[in-house]
């Protein structure tokens, strides 16, 4: 990107018009528009934004100053990724949660804003379990969770940066997302803390250690109903479908975690996972059937929509 003067360039002997970034966001703005990309001026920012290597706002900082040639070649090749419904986080390789940045490739679903929700919820109980006395837990005392179908490690990885002293047990089926999450624990520096394990849901635990005493069962699995995969938009459609398909009522996953939640929950531990906005009903009522756990609760997300449910396991005798 070069400040004003010449408006060409010479390229290969040739002399070649150069474009302001405000021409070119006008220009590409229009285009993705024309082809029914959803948000199209916030889609021409971003991916012109990692072209220039600079924060989107600063985007708006430098509208007079022009594009090169080679600058615009590559956003042309990330532009015809978009206009194909690949999603913008994969085109630029990572996307931001809870503030923190996250990489991600085909492997890993791209974290959403409403999983925040979640991880607040659990932030905020643990800050209450360190203030309780009658959970027997001092300001310093370790805290384990284990977090259920991790993906880019988005949840644990937050966790870890946000509750000061945890142990956190992080699993997922797919050997793709378990290496990515082990990067984004590097680059966040809590390796140390976060274990990722491969396997299905609970059994790495079975194998690690069946003593376990966990403070946190913490999950957003897949709840897509089956045949509610092909309504989904392209861009969907380009993420794992491991990662978003929960059987025949969206529940499978449910099903399986509440009962064996309990093997490794102490008493007076929380169940906490991220449920579809029409599912509220139905998991509270798996929760209930167990008989183990305290009235559940739902909680919303950004939108007024049920997206979290809070159980906590019973204490012996009461309270
Ligand atoms: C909805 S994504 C959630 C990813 C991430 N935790 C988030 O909030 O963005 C669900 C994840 O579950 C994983 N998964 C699917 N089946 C699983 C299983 N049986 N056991 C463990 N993980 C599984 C998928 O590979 C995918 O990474």
């Amino acid at each position: 990107m070069r400040k004003g003067n010449s408006k060409k360039e010479k390229v290969e002997g040739k002399l070649v018009k150069q474009y302001t970034v405000s021409e070119i966001l006008d220009k590409v703005t229009s285009y993705l528009k024309r082809e029914g990309i959803p948000e199209p001026g916030i889609d021409a920012g971003v991916l012109l934004a990692h072209v220039l290597e600079i924060e989107r706002l600063e985007i708006y900082l430098n509208l007079d100053c022009r594009v090169t040639e080679k600058e615009l070649s590559a956003y042309k090749k990330l532009i015809e990724r978009r206009v194909k419904r690949e999603p913008v986080a994969f085109i630029v390789g990572y996307k931001e949660f809870m503030g923190l940045k996250f990489f991600l490739n085909k492997h890993v679903l791209i974290p959403r804003p409403e999983t925040e929700i979640l991880v607040e919820k659990v932030i905020e109980k643990a800050q209450n379990i360190r203030k309780s006395e009658s959970y027997g837990y001092g300001r310093d005392s370790s805290l384990t969770i284990v977090d259920l179908c991790t993906g880019s490690g988005n949840i644990a990885i937050s966790l870890a940066r946000n509750i000061a002293s945890c142990k956190i047990y992080a699993i997922d089926i797919s050997e793709g997302a378990i290496q990515v999450a082990r990067r984004n624990a590097r680059f966040h520096k809590v390796e140390g803390r976060v274990e990722f394990l491969l396997g299905d849901l609970f059994s790495p635990l079975e194998e690690l250690n069946s003593d376990l005493a966990v403070d946190f069962v913490v999950s957003n699995p897949p709840y897509v109903k089956s045949r509610d995969l092909v309504l989904l938009p392209p861009e969907i459609k380009k993420e794992p479908l491991s990662a978003l398909e929960g059987g025949n009522e969206g529940l499978n996953f449910y099903q399986r975690i509440i009962p064996e939640a309990l093997k490794y929950l102490i008493d007076g531990g929380y169940l906490i996972m991220e449920i579809g906005d029409y599912q509220g009903k139905a998991v509270m009522n798996l929760i209930k059937k167990e008989k183990q756990f305290y009235p559940s609760q739902l909680v919303k997300d950004y939108a007024g929509l049920d997206r979290v449910v809070v159980a906590q396991k019973l204490r012996k005798g009461g309270q």
